[in-house]
């Protein structure tokens, strides 16, 4: 059940009249800048029974309708997280933020719909769904799932239909590393990736080459660096380029989309880079803390801070962060980028003559929260250190303060690569990422005026750190609507355990359009079977 007093949330008494929060079921969000991914201008968005019912200026309402000013502020479909792990047993613990902690933490950051990993039991899908939506049942907003596939015999490969074709499930994780956990060979890879296409549902990828991985973690404790630094330097980039070249590979081979998460590392940019210059279809996602932290802390000399960054692929380098970054620039700043681009390629030929601009189309977290206690099962060896970062509360600020403040990006692009690509890529748009009528009333409103502060004293985690602790800058998500309902505003949560709803999401999204043609056209253009004389002996 919720632990709502170790929450920082406060009880209303519904309709108090001071504070404006609501259950009202007809809201009217007056003159603000309503943004979508292609369009902004400035209007009224009427909301009725969680759902969007219009969008222009000046709309009239009656007196029953609870009214929000949003006068110099943007109005943007709220965020979706697409890669997070709330109450997930991994690496012999529990992470602290479970469905509902983890989503009040999200809603408050203006995060209103996020996709989870199932994580199968003993191997079994249908049993790890289960326990998933037993453990998502009091869900305060919008979710879907993922599933990971550990291992790939008959039976799954049966019940990847069932998930698909009955449970709302449209996406697949392969892990190319965790080695002896979750990873599997690249024959049950290939295996897997036949089985996505043939199902319409998108195989994801962890892209670390598990068996160097091992290797270098020995190598590490054999030179007695058993720290949290150990775990970075037992990882380099290079393992993550490798196997993000052969996951691509592996799906041109087969011909099926492919979904790269956490994309950590130039090694990785470059080769979804040369993929798509092909126009082989995939997707990279890179995720907050890998846009903005560098490896430096894991050299702290205390363990408590230095372990808050263990996650993997690893934080790398100072330098790939500012590579993603680019990444996700695309046009109107790509002549401005083009200048940069060249200036620096003059310079000299670090890492930045390697930027590339609009490779990557959205961003997830990859939130998976330990406290310190559970970080400290590794202080002897970094490699028992749970992996995994904070993110799901700071996405949205972080992204809106370090790339639309600094003009690396518009307003479009940031709703763009907060919630439309992410809706679009997993088949539920418009109803999500969008403010269109009929699109679910997920709606955030940020006052560009205002600032942010990032802390474990005011963050609503249930983790005792911050990866970002300290940190503020520009732009403030002042309302979060979650399916019609006013769930944070004047800085308080105002949730409801078991309003969130799991969202299925339909296979065949549009990334598998024209799939069986290119099929057709390969085969045909093959010649007929080249007919031989026996060999002479
Ligand atoms: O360190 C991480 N990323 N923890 C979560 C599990 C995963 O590989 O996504
Ligand atoms: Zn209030
Ligand atoms: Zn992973
Ligand atoms: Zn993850």
């Amino acid at each position: 059940p919720p632990h709502l007093t170790d929450l920082r949330i406060q009880s209303h008494s519904f309709g108090d009249s001071d504070c404006g929060m609501s259950s009202s079921s007809k809201l009217l969000i007056r003159g603000g800048t309503v943004v979508n991914a292609h369009h902004q201008e400035v209007a009224d968005v009427y909301v009725e029974d969680g759902i969007v019912v219009s969008v222009k200026p000046n709309i009239q309402v009656h007196d029953d309708a609870t009214v929000i000013d949003a006068t110099g502020k943007y109005v943007m479909p709220g965020g979706i997280d697409p890669h997070t792990h709330l109450a997930m047993e991994f690496m012999g613990t529990v992470t602290v933020d479970d469905f509902f902690s983890g989503q009040a933490a999200a809603l408050a950051g203006g995060t209103t719909m996020h996709i989870d990993f199932v994580i199968p039991v003993n191997g079994s899908l249908t049993a790890g769904f289960e326990a998933y939506k037993i453990k998502a049942k009091d869900s305060c907003m919008d979710y879907g799932l993922h599933m990971a596939i550990t291992k790939l015999d008959e039976s799954v490969a049966r019940d990847m239909e069932v998930m698909v074709e009955e449970r709302g499930i449209n996406s697949f994780k392969f892990f190319l590393a965790y080695k002896d956990a979750f990873m599997i060979s690249d024959e049950l890879f290939l295996r897997g990736l036949k089985k996505c296409k043939s199902l319409g549902a998108l195989a994801m990828v962890h892209a670390e080459n598990g068996d160097a991985v091992a290797e270098g973690q020995k190598r590490m404790m054999e030179l007695g660096i058993t720290g949290p630094e150990g775990h970075a330097l037992s990882r380099p980039p290079e393992l993550e380029g490798e196997a993000t070249g052969r996951a691509i590979r592996l799906a041109s081979f087969v011909n099926t989309p492919l979904y790269v998460v956490h994309v950590m590392s130039i090694d990785a940019l470059d080769e979804i880079a040369k993929a798509k210059r092909s126009g082989q279809r995939v997707i990279g996602e890179p995720v907050i803390s890998g846009l903005m932290l560098d490896d430096s802390k894991l050299w702290d000399p205390d363990f408590t801070t230095a372990s808050m960054y263990v996650m993997s692929p690893p934080i790398r380098k100072s330098g790939h962060n500012r590579a993603l970054q680019a990444a996700l620039t695309t046009g109107v700043l790509q002549l401005h980028q083009a200048k940069f681009l060249l200036f620096t390629a003059l310079l000299d030929d670090t890492q930045e003559s390697r930027l590339h601009c609009a490779l990557l189309e959205l961003v997830g977290t990859d939130h998976c929260t330990f406290n310190s206690t559970q970080k400290a099962f590794g202080i002897d060896d970094f490699r028992k250190i749970p992996n995994g970062v904070n993110g799901i509360e700071e996405r949205m600020h972080l992204l809106w303060d370090s790339m639309v403040e600094s003009g690396m990006i518009s307003v479009t692009d940031y709703v763009r690569i907060t919630s439309t690509e992410c809706a679009r890529i997993f088949n539920i748009y418009p109803r999500k990422g969008a403010i269109l009528a009929g699109s679910d009333a997920d709606i955030i409103v940020l006052n560009p005026n205002s600032t942010f502060e990032l802390s474990a004293t005011s963050h609503h985690s249930r983790s005792d750190t911050n990866v970002y602790e300290g940190r503020k800058g520009k732009g403030k998500v002042e309302v979060t609507i979650a399916g019609g309902r006013v769930v944070w505003q004047h800085g308080e949560l105002n949730v409801v355990p078991g309003s969130g709803r799991y969202i299925e999401m339909p296979p065949f999204g549009h990334l598998f359009d024209g799939i069986d043609k290119a099929d057709t056209s390969y085969l045909s253009s093959l010649n007929a079977p080249v007919k031989r004389g026996k060999a002479a002996t």
